[in-house]
């Protein structure tokens, strides 16, 4: 693996929820954070079009000299991780998926939610984990409509954002759901509103710092981290326009106090 920066990149501000855990368990790190803003979201489009998409923000973090990159949109690791492996076969590439299994395997009541895009449950990633885990345990699964279009706007504490969550969240917990899967890197700014609708002893479960974890020891791995003492640089791109991009940066900087547990 060559010298750089981390890149990391979602359809918009989802990811950042990724790139905050990364900041804070690797702060030697250069990240490089594409959000692309201009065809968000991805969850409701053709495979082939968000497929496209990944390989020009791939295209985009290459030319930056990034050493690695996160797909940090679980929509993107759906349709295209595969291809973006097989076809840049000497850069690393880490997925966002579902914690399908984490779930599964802690559940007491036996019933888990996933909340996810419509895209990310239809690909391959959860049918698998859904084939592997669903004889077990039941799994409720729920599109989260109107989910990232609140948290692109900002709108994570609208009451009306309280009503999209509550309409998904609440069926999966009065049929005894004890765990709920956060399957798309938006719904982390979601978390609380998620936490206080689904109500006492139900788990949120977000794969960010399993994710950051796999990162860590790639680098390890491949000896190339940071040199310890190296300060590092926080970029901001995007296939939008510069406000897109001064929005990015700033919901960068809000979300390093969101919670991740
Ligand atoms: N944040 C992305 C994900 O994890 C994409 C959401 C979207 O653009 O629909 O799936």
């Amino acid at each position: 693996m060559k010298q750089g920066a981390i890149g990391i990149f979602d359809s918009g501000f989802g990811g950042l929820s990724v790139w905050r855990v990364l900041r804070e368990q690797l702060p030697c790190e250069s990240i490089v954070y594409l959000g692309d803003g201009a065809r968000c979201p991805y969850g409701s489009r053709p495979a082939d079009d968000v497929r496209r998409y990944a390989e020009e923000a791939v295209e985009r973090l290459l030319d930056e000299g990034c050493k690695l990159i996160v797909v940090a949109c679980n929509t993107a690791t759906a349709v295209a991780i595969s291809y973006l492996r097989a076809k840049y076969k000497d850069v690393p590439f880490v997925g966002l998926e579902p914690a399908v299994k984490p779930a599964a395997l802690a559940t007491r009541s036996g019933v888990i939610g996933v909340l996810a895009t419509e895209r990310s449950l239809s690909g391959d990633h959860f049918r698998r984990a859904e084939a592997t885990y669903g004889s077990q345990v039941r799994i409720i699964k729920g599109v989260g409509e109107g989910f990232v279009e609140a948290v692109e706007r900002n709108e994570e504490s609208l009451p009306e954002t309280e009503r999209l969550v509550r309409r998904v969240v609440r069926p999966m917990v009065e049929a005894g759901a004890d765990k709920i899967v956060l399957g798309c890197t938006h719904y982390p700014f979601l978390r609380d509103v998620i936490a206080r609708v689904a109500g006492e002893g139900v788990e949120i479960i977000d794969s960010s710092q399993a994710v950051c974890r796999r990162v860590a020891s790639l680098l390890d791995e491949a000896d190339a981290r940071a040199a310890e003492g190296e300060v590092p640089r926080y970029d901001f791109l995007s296939f939008a326009d510069e406000e897109y991009v001064e929005r990015l940066r700033a919901k960068a900087l809000g979300c390093l106090t969101l919670k991740t547990k």
